[in-house]
């Protein structure tokens, strides 16, 4: 019979992707992958799903309805090209293409302009869940025309997680915002499990406990205002043993973090935009330092503090590393969004920044209590400059900031590398800060390039003959 949507690559998200979209009323399943033992073994394990199995992209496309709808579940980069090429030869106008993977926004935009001219629709979509997401109900966020999203809409809206009684999905914007803002998504999950660890190893460190007694610790904070996936997840690797050994496994496993490139993508973005995603940029930076083991070999033996440490009060001092993750996790959503922001004024998109943070409240990595609050920030003032200035987030860091600095003075004097949480509250002195050495900055630049500077006590620009007699001349504007 005719299928109403099709799933291309067969990998775990593919596979528990499709079958997310087989146990929703209404849907019949499409499957094709490369590998067709791969399709027939998906089928076969799940008869239950009623799969329409096909063994070309031909057959795919005569298994499906039109408009036909197919969500490509591939590698990012090349292999999701090849198959887009192949889709296109079958498919006709008014069909829809969605890439589910995590493509760089920028092919995506790329990809969507080559599609359009044929006639088909093309949809990249973030997916956020992992595994048990995909099966279960993800996070969504597709891009792509509105036209598609007639289509795609009632069946995303099926499969989504849903989150205070809504599917989490919306339709994000045009073309590449939906993995724009799914890599933006990945940069605050980098910057979120950054400060997480930090705040595992000083407490660690700190008052002596073993990773077990730690677990319950986040545990515990898991029933609090820091609430969220990340938290969760954290007591129950905490807490696992290792079989081989009997250690606990987080003392076994190599402390060197991989990343397949979506945090990178994020600093990368950001720096071209002139967004400073500071706590995002420590995070991805602390993964790549982790992974250079020749570089901290020979570093091992760099002069440090001589005096071990060991928290006075560790109850008082594990609630000061509480308030720290707390403070420098906001900083993070609110970095990200401001990138958001940015990308939107660039792009053209109309995001919004509101309904993003609502549709991250279930299914994704990043899912936290505290997500309301920023929805709610945004529909009091949809165009906030700086997220973090919110009334209900100005309440915790009125908590939260003495807890803060403590933290990092004493990560600083005890050597405890702790880059996110110190980055973080960098960037908020920054803000707050009424004056900036920016001036001096201005100066400098202006000595050694002539590249002008403005006043505070009147427009235009100016420069300094710094050569000559030192007296201001006004100037050409160059920046
Ligand atoms: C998600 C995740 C996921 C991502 C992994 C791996 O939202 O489900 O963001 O899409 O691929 O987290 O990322 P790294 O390998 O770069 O850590």
């Amino acid at each position: 019979q005719a299928a109403n949507i099709g799933v291309v690559g067969l990998a775990v998200m593919g596979s528990n992707l499709a079958r997310n979209l087989a146990s929703r009323e209404g849907n019949t399943v499409a499957v094709f992958n490369r590998t067709h033992a791969k399709t027939e073994e998906l089928v076969a394990e799940h008869p239950e799903a009623g799969f329409v199995s096909t063994a070309s992209y031909e057959e795919f496309a005569a298994a499906l309805q039109k408009p036909r709808t197919a969500i490509i579940m591939v590698k990012a980069g090349g292999p999701t090209d090849a198959v887009i090429d192949a889709l296109v030869e079958v498919f006709e106008p008014g069909d829809i293409i969605v890439d589910g993977g995590n493509s760089l926004f920028t092919d995506t935009i790329r990809r969507e302009k080559a599609v359009r001219e044929t006639g088909i629709n093309y949809v990249g979509m973030g997916v956020s869940g992992g595994e048990e997401g995909a099966l279960l109900g993800p996070s969504l966020m597709p891009g792509g025309s509105d036209e598609s999203w007639i289509t795609l809409g009632p069946i995303l809206r099926s499969i989504a997680a849903i989150a205070e009684g809504e599917p989490c999905v919306t339709h994000v914007g045009h073309d590449g915002a939906g993995h724009f803002v799914k890599m933006v998504h990945n940069g605050i999950e980098y910057a979120d499990m950054q400060l997480i660890a930090e705040a595992y190893d000083l407490i660690r460190r700190g008052t002596g406990k073993s990773p077990a007694e730690i677990a319950e610790v986040f545990a515990e904070w898991n029933k609090g205002e820091l609430e969220s996936y990340l938290i969760e997840i954290t007591a129950e690797v905490l807490r696992q043993v290792d079989a081989a050994t009997g250690q606990p496994l987080v003392d076994v496993i190599l402390d060197q973090a991989g990343a397949k490139g979506t945090g990178a993508w994020t600093v990368q973005t950001a720096l071209s935009l002139g967004t400073p995603v500071s706590g995002i940029a420590e995070a991805t930076f602390a993964r790549s330092l982790s992974s250079h083991p020749e570089q901290r070999e020979i570093s091992r033996d760099l002069p440090g503090p001589t005096e071990g440490f060991t928290a006075q009060d560790p109850d008082a001092f594990i609630e000061q590393v509480r308030l720290a993750l707390y403070a420098s996790k906001i900083v993070a959503y609110s970095q990200g969004f401001d990138e958001i922001r940015a990308g939107a004024a660039e792009y053209d998109w109309n995001i919004d920044l509101g309904k993003i943070a609502a549709i991250w409240r279930g299914g994704c990595i990043i899912r936290a209590r505290f997500l309301n609050r920023i929805t709610d920030a945004y529909s009091e003032t949809p165009d906030l400059p700086v997220l973090l200035t919110a009334p209900f987030f100005v309440d915790v860091f009125t908590r939260a900031q003495d807890a803060w600095r403590e933290i990092v003075a004493t990560s600083a004097k005890v050597g405890i590398p702790a880059p996110a949480f110190s980055s973080s509250l960098a960037y908020y002195d920054g803000l707050r800060a009424e004056r900036l050495p920016a001036a001096l900055i201005q100066g400098q630049r202006d000595f050694f390039g002539a590249h002008t500077y403005k006043r505070i006590d009147k427009p235009g620009t100016f420069h300094t003959l710094w050569s000559g007699d030192r007296t201001e001349i006004e100037a050409e504007d160059t920046h």
